[in-house]
């Protein structure tokens, strides 16, 4: 692993105590309420059917809380993600809950010797591809895992919001990062998490821009057929101060400037 993924790992294993506390994910209420799945999967499946019986991979599984909403659904699940931390807490989850789910610990890159066979939907959502150099790469692998007949789904946050400056608490949208990829990746440094209330002693992290053109163009190149493009004005997570929380756990930008960016965008694709 080069130094800037080895950075973004001490940031993301450092991330899951706080994300897993009472005020992070949420955590005890999927535990404890049999019905509850996340705004994240609610969403989704809106877009995506009925998954019951379908074999699920999910691709940056963080600590698993969409993971094991989607085998809420029905499915059977796989999640994978680089950190020894989140995929530890998703074991736990899936154990508290009483789910028969794999979490498999490997860096993106690597999933290929880590995991067998293919699934009938590749599921990827919200603050993934930012932390992958290499998208070509990335929707290869993503290809690889979906049957033949099988679906890849990515809802993921707009690489336009994404240009612009989250620094401002005013409402205004100022571009000050790159729209399009360059292969140096950009340094934040963030003491808090999205969630909760930690302050993280590993504060640095790396991400890179995607334009939704070379996301789209890596997923063609690797033998996927795109059936759906969506663009939304809403996130799960709060990019600006100046968000406004339109249903628990999801942000809108204020309506005065609601229509001037996307916030998020999906990709629905499948294999012949
Ligand atoms: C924002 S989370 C995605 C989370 C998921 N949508 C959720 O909210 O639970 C990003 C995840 O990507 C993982 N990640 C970052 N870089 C990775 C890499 N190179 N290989 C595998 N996982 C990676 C992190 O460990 C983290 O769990």
């Amino acid at each position: 692993m080069d130094e800037y993924r080895t950075t973004n790992l001490a940031n993301w294993d450092e991330r899951v105590a706080g994300h897993m506390a009472p005020d992070g994910y949420g955590v005890d209420r999927l535990v404890d309420d049999p019905e509850h799945i996340t705004s994240v999967v609610r969403h989704d499946a809106a877009k995506l059917g009925s998954v019951e019986g379908l074999t699920v991979l999910h691709s940056q599984c963080h600590i698993g809380t969409d993971t094991l909403s989607w085998a809420k659904l029905g499915a059977t699940v796989t999640g994978l993600d680089f950190s020894p931390k989140a995929i530890a807490a998703a074991r736990s989850l899936a154990e508290r809950m009483g789910i028969d789910a794999a979490f498999v610990e490997t860096e993106l890159y690597d999933a290929p010797s880590h995991i067998e066979g293919t699934f009938d939907l590749v599921y990827t959502s919200v603050g993934a591809i930012c932390w992958l150099p290499d998208i070509t790469k990335w929707a290869e692998i993503m290809a690889g895992f979906v049957k033949p007949g099988g679906r890849f789904w990515i809802r993921d946050s707009h690489p336009a919001l994404m240009a612009l400056d989250d620094g401002r608490d005013d409402t205004q949208l100022i571009v000050r990062y790159p729209y399009f990829h360059q292969p140096k990746p950009i340094n934040f440094s963030d003491t808090e998490s999205y969630l909760g209330t930690a302050t993280l002693v590993n504060p640095d992290s790396y991400s890179w821009a995607h334009s939704i053109a070379d996301v789209m163009n890596a997923l063609i190149d690797a033998g996927l057929v795109l059936e759906r493009f969506d663009e939304y004005q809403h996130l799960d997570w709060q990019f600006f101060t100046f968000m406004e929380e339109i249903e628990d756990g999801v942000w809108a930008l204020p309506e005065n400037v609601r229509d001037n960016v996307p916030t998020q965008f999906s990709i629905l694709a499948s294999k012949p």
